[in-house]
């Protein structure tokens, strides 16, 4: 497996997604930040605390870009709560993060692995800012990109945070822009998978039945809790959805991808109504290079991955 890098912006999905990848064993090189569902700060403590449960502070965290582009700054607080997290409890006392340029760490791990010949996979969960930054400095860092997996954006234009927009590519339409044009071997978990791909309520108390008495498992449990609290707030069914974690997933086991579209994609950037949409065209009259987006899953594979990570001991691994 090349080095994977998580890039990501914190909030309670973001938090289970890496927590999956470290219960299966894929550690990341490094987590890097970027604002989103939270401001910067808080995105990266997240991301320290997380570390820090799985017992693998040792992990470098860096910070990356604070603000999107060209665009006043969003939030999902309303989605993730003040903290990003829910609420949950997390240690403490956190270390110094590792460094607070994400996008100069980008350059320098994709162009070292490339001077040896080699690949950097990035796993994307946040807006797509610090990649875009990195390309648009070094486009040359396209061709060392051996998969990018990205959480954001629809397939069929129908998105969460305005009808047409999914938040990872709202809260900074020209930095997917930037990452769609690119030519990078791109696997993208858009939003419509996310709501058709879930367990539900009854499911997730057997799941966690005997599961959330140690630090980490309350955690898991508290931000499981927050997810299905979101479901219903929004008038819909008591269900866990996957979101972030089904790219973790995607990342740790790429055989549970049952159907995709090959297609080139962009991003609507005039204002109004459909600003932020991802433009998904099959017959690639956009011109850009085609990436693919995932439409369904092996639904069951995804749950184990999930209870999984919910039933794992850092330190009995
Ligand atoms: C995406 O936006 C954020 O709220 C989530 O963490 C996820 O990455 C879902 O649209
Ligand atoms: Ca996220």
């Amino acid at each position: 497996r090349n080095p994977l890098i998580l890039d990501t912006d914190g909030g309670i999905d973001d938090a289970q997604a890496l927590v999956m990848l470290l219960a299966h064993g894929v550690r990341p090189v490094a987590v890097t930040t970027v604002f989103g569902n939270v401001p910067l700060e808080l995105a990266t403590r997240n991301m320290q605390a997380v570390l820090a449960l799985c017992e693998a502070a040792e992990i470098p965290v860096i910070s990356g870009q604070s603000a999107p582009l060209s665009q006043p700054m969003v939030n999902a607080t309303h989605v993730h709560g003040e903290d990003g997290l829910g609420g949950a409890d997390i240690p403490a006392d956190l270390p110094p993060i590792a460094g607070t340029d994400a996008v100069g760490f980008l350059r320098e791990m994709i162009s070292g692995q490339m001077e040896q010949g080699g690949k950097t996979d990035l796993l994307m969960i946040g807006p797509l800012t610090n990649l875009a930054v990195a390309l648009t400095l070094d486009p040359g860092l396209a061709s060392g990109i051996g998969q990018l997996t990205i959480m954001g954006g629809t397939v069929y234009g129908r998105g969460n945070t305005t009808p047409a927009a999914e938040f990872n590519i709202y809260a900074d339409p020209e930095a997917a822009d930037i990452v769609l044009r690119a030519d990078i071997p791109t696997l993208i978990v858009p939003w419509e998978p996310c709501v058709s791909h879930f367990v539900d309520g009854a499911a997730m108390d057997l799941l966690f039945d005997g599961h959330a008495d140690t630090p980490l498992g309350k955690f898991n449990k508290a931000i499981a809790d927050r997810s299905r609290h979101v479901a219903v707030s929004y008038g819909g069914d008591d269900v866990f959805r996957f979101v972030d974690p089904f790219a973790a997933a995607v990342v740790i086991d790429p055989d549970l991808i049952r159907t995709t579209t090959d297609a080139s994609s962009a991003v609507a950037l005039a204002p109004g109504l459909t600003r932020g949409m991802t433009l998904v065209d099959p017959s690639r009259r956009l011109g850009t290079p085609p990436v693919t987006f995932i439409e369904t899953g092996d639904v069951a594979r995804l749950t184990e991955i999930y209870a999984a990570s919910v039933r794992w001991h850092p330190s009995r691994q």
